[in-house]
């Protein structure tokens, strides 16, 4: 009796359910289930602490905007991809296959976003990217649902070159990891310095990431340059900076890098980096108060002090927001998801960017001197950047 009451009792709610349209299946009722957004950001190895500056300015920005996009609650999925390439694909599909996210943020690693570049192309499933600058993401590879919220690996350096022989610095040694980004940001070197009329006396390459530089570090110390430049980034930049000063060479042959070199690194360098000029699309010290109120937010909600790739990541979170706004939470509707993305103008703490055609911001890219810790600004490198993304057909 007990049991055939409950049986009914069920029914009748099942019912009321259905009648409600709160049996319907999933894709009948997209608009009220949660947005699945996928991170995909190296946690582990030399780059962690930047995919973790990334996630913090991602989520900092949603939080701003009531923890919603277009009226959406967020579920969010996380792989920590190790900065390690071959596993690039797979652990990509471990987001769009198994956890069906809706979009992926991610990656760092040039070589890893290679395999995200191919399960996007294949999927369809929208890809913010939020570092990782392989030219080929914008250029050769670009495609309708990937943007880029950070810059092309040769687009920081390309500026490098013409402060260096305008200093007197003509005859360079550039030294760098050996993949993609090294080779990409050398690109940029190459084309600026030379058009300034430098001249590159070595090109040294290092396996990544390792670390391992006394010997190249002996080398340049006997071919005495002008200047030496550099691409490096996270730990590695660390431990190249360090080594540079102990090596006796700081002080003596002035060191000029991509602005990664001294970006989330300035505490544990110390001493280490303090004169050292950079070029890159962001700086600490910006005089704009956009900037000022998300270092403030940034500091307050961190306890850390933000980079350039905190600002990657929070920029990734208003174009989402921007994006989603624009359907009202349906990513399903991608033309004009897609048209809301492209044209966006994004108020950012490096000042106010546009996308390029191919989804990459066009930028400035500031002079930057590393002086009481802090990335000063010392000038503007180029104006409104935009990269060529050479071979890119949309559509
Ligand atoms: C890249 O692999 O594209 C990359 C990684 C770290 C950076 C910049 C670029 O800081």
């Amino acid at each position: 009796m007990t049991s055939r009451r409950l049986v009914l009792s069920r029914s009748a709610a099942l019912i009321g359910a259905a009648s409600t349209g709160l049996l319907l299946p999933r894709f009948a009722t997209a608009q009220g289930n949660k947005i699945r957004v996928g991170l995909m950001l190296p946690y582990t190895g030399t780059f962690a602490q930047l995919g973790v500056a990334i996630e913090n300015g991602f989520r900092m920005a949603i939080d701003e905007q009531g923890g919603k996009l277009g009226g959406r609650e967020i579920e969010f999925f996380k792989v920590d991809d190790e900065s390690d390439p071959p596993k690039g694909v797979e652990n990509a599909n471990k987001l769009v296959q198994r956890d069906k996210v809706d979009v992926l943020i991610g990656t760092v690693h040039s070589g890893v976003q290679m395999g995200i570049q191919k399960v996007a192309r294949d999927s369809g499933v929208l890809n913010i990217i939020p570092n990782a600058g392989v030219l080929a993401a914008t250029g050769a590879l670009c495609a309708p649902n990937v943007f880029r919220s950070s810059f092309t690996n040769s687009q920081p350096t390309l500026a490098l070159g013409a402060p260096m022989v305008a200093k007197g610095h003509k005859k360079a040694v550039w030294i760098t990891w050996k993949y993609a980004a090294g080779d990409e940001a050398f690109q940029g070197f190459r084309d600026g310095f030379l058009k300034a009329g430098g001249t590159i006396v070595k090109e040294i390459a290092v396996p990544f990431p390792n670390v391992e530089f006394q010997a190249h570090l002996t080398e340049i110390a006997s071919l005495n340059p002008d200047a030496v430049a550099c691409f490096f980034a996270g730990g590695g930049a660390v431990k190249f900076l360090k080594d540079y000063a102990a090596a006796g060479l700081k002080g003596k042959i002035p060191l000029y890098g991509s602005g990664f070199l001294t970006e989330g690194v300035l505490d544990a360098a110390g001493a280490a980096a303090d004169g050292v000029v950079t070029t890159m699309h962001y700086a600490d010290g910006l005089d704009n108060a956009r900037n000022k109120a998300f270092r403030l937010a940034y500091a307050k909600n961190f306890k850390l002090q933000p980079d350039v790739y905190a600002v990657q990541g929070y920029d990734a979170g208003q174009l989402l927001i921007i994006g989603a706004n624009a359907v009202k939470g349906d990513l399903s509707n991608k033309k004009a998801l897609y048209a809301a993305m492209g044209s966006a103008t994004i108020d950012s703490p490096r000042g106010k960017w546009k996308m390029s055609p191919s989804h990459n911001p066009i930028q400035d890219i500031y002079l930057r001197q590393v002086v009481d810790g802090e990335n000063k600004v010392i000038g503007v490198a180029a104006k409104q950047l935009a990269d060529s993304g050479a071979g890119c057909k949309m559509g």
